[in-house]
């Protein structure tokens, strides 16, 4: 099987989500045309930047879930970045297939679309929540064994595996990242998300999930979106894992009262007890990042700095200095409602 050359047209799915978008901002400043694959369940076609030169993109909105004419967008690319879940944890556990629906068939279908068209390098973003409750903290690539919390974890236990198993067996060139928290201002899931919404709604009483002793680490979509294109170009084994995280963690205590002074200080904080926040959440997660940071990477703050950050850009953003975003062409259908979340949900 020859491979095409990595400056032909990338596939990337989920590409008008948040972290997408920002992945086909930098590939079409790259000079890359890029073909986005989203069904808009929670994907936003404003998100999308403006085509740079040289940089055509497009966007097809199709549902991955189910095979369908979509597949020929995959003909003569030479990259898939496959971003397209459902990325709220905790919709997975009320609403278990929507996880194998968008998360393992969706993943099994751009997986055929790559072979058939001969796609050679397949990009999969994956999630620290494969880890489950590391007994190993910060949790090395090499940890196992993997037992995730939630249905989420395991559609992306479940995707990794599919991934790995198709280089193996059909000779693409694959790389899998297990992501930290990813936020920015943007978002609309997440912790940083949720919290807003409710304040917004009672600004005198902000009511949080859990103890607020879970802490994670969180990564800023900018400093996620680099070390993909980082260790694509110059990591290049058949099957190639990096965890991408910040090196420190921040606790929901700490996220929530950064919130509320955000806000004026006025409210207050009342927790709903319990060492997790809901079901198959992962109460602590730290990721060790050795790996990637060998090969030049380093996320440009610290997980704490990543909150600070993006609150500053939510702010803004409801204030209404937000930069806006340019709209983009598009081919295709609506979004099955079978697929479609609410907003205002997140892990
Ligand atoms: N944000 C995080 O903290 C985080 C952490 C770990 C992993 N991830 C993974 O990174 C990827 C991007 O996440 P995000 O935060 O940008 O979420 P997002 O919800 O903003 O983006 C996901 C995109 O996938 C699209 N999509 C969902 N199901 C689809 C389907 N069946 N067919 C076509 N498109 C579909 C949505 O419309 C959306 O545009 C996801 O795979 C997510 O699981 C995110």
């Amino acid at each position: 099987m020859t491979k095409p050359a990595v400056d032909g047209p990338a596939v990337v799915t989920g590409g008008a989500g948040a972290i997408g978008s920002v992945l086909v901002g930098a590939l079409s400043e790259r000079g890359r045309p890029v073909r986005v694959l989203d069904n808009l369940s929670s994907g936003r076609r404003e998100q999308l930047p403006p085509s740079r030169p040289g940089g055509a993109i497009e966007l097809t909105i199709a549902d991955l879930a189910h095979p369908a004419s979509w597949s020929e967008r995959f003909r003569g690319a030479s990259e898939l970045w496959h971003l397209a879940a459902i990325a709220d944890v905790r919709r997975g556990v009320a609403e278990p297939r929507l996880d194998l629906e968008n998360g393992v068939l969706a993943t099994f279908h751009v997986l055929e679309a790559a072979r058939r068209w001969d796609v050679g390098r397949v990009v999969f973003s994956s999630s620290s929540v494969v880890y489950g409750r590391a007994a190993v903290q910060p949790t090395p690539e090499e940890y196992g064994p993997l037992l995730p919390e939630s249905i989420y974890g395991a559609a992306k236990l479940a995707a990794e595996g599919l991934v790995s198993a198709y280089a193996r067996c059909y000779g693409l060139r694959a790389w899998l990242f297990r992501f930290a928290n990813v936020i920015d201002g943007r978002m609309n899931h997440g912790i940083l998300h949720d919290l807003f919404e409710k304040l917004s709604r009672d600004p005198e009483r902000l009511t949080v999930l859990g103890d607020g002793r879970q802490a994670k680490s969180y990564l800023r979509t900018e400093d996620c979106v680099g070390g993909m294109l980082l260790a694509t170009e110059r990591a290049n084994a058949p099957v190639n894992l990096f965890n991408l995280g910040a090196r420190d963690r921040t606790p929901v205590r700490e996220i929530a009262e950064k919130v509320v002074a955000a806000h004026g200080g006025r409210a207050r904080i009342e927790y709903s007890g319990g060492e997790i926040g809901w079901a198959g959440d992962v109460p602590q997660q730290l990721l060790a990042i050795d790996r990637i940071a060998a090969l030049g990477w380093t996320p440009s703050t610290s997980s704490s700095g990543a909150i600070d950050r993006t609150i500053a850009e939510m702010l803004a953003r409801r204030a209404g200095t937000g930069a806006p975003r340019g709209p983009s062409p598009d081919t295709g259908a609506p979004p099955p409602r079978s697929s479609r979340r609410p907003a205002g949900r997140g892990r």
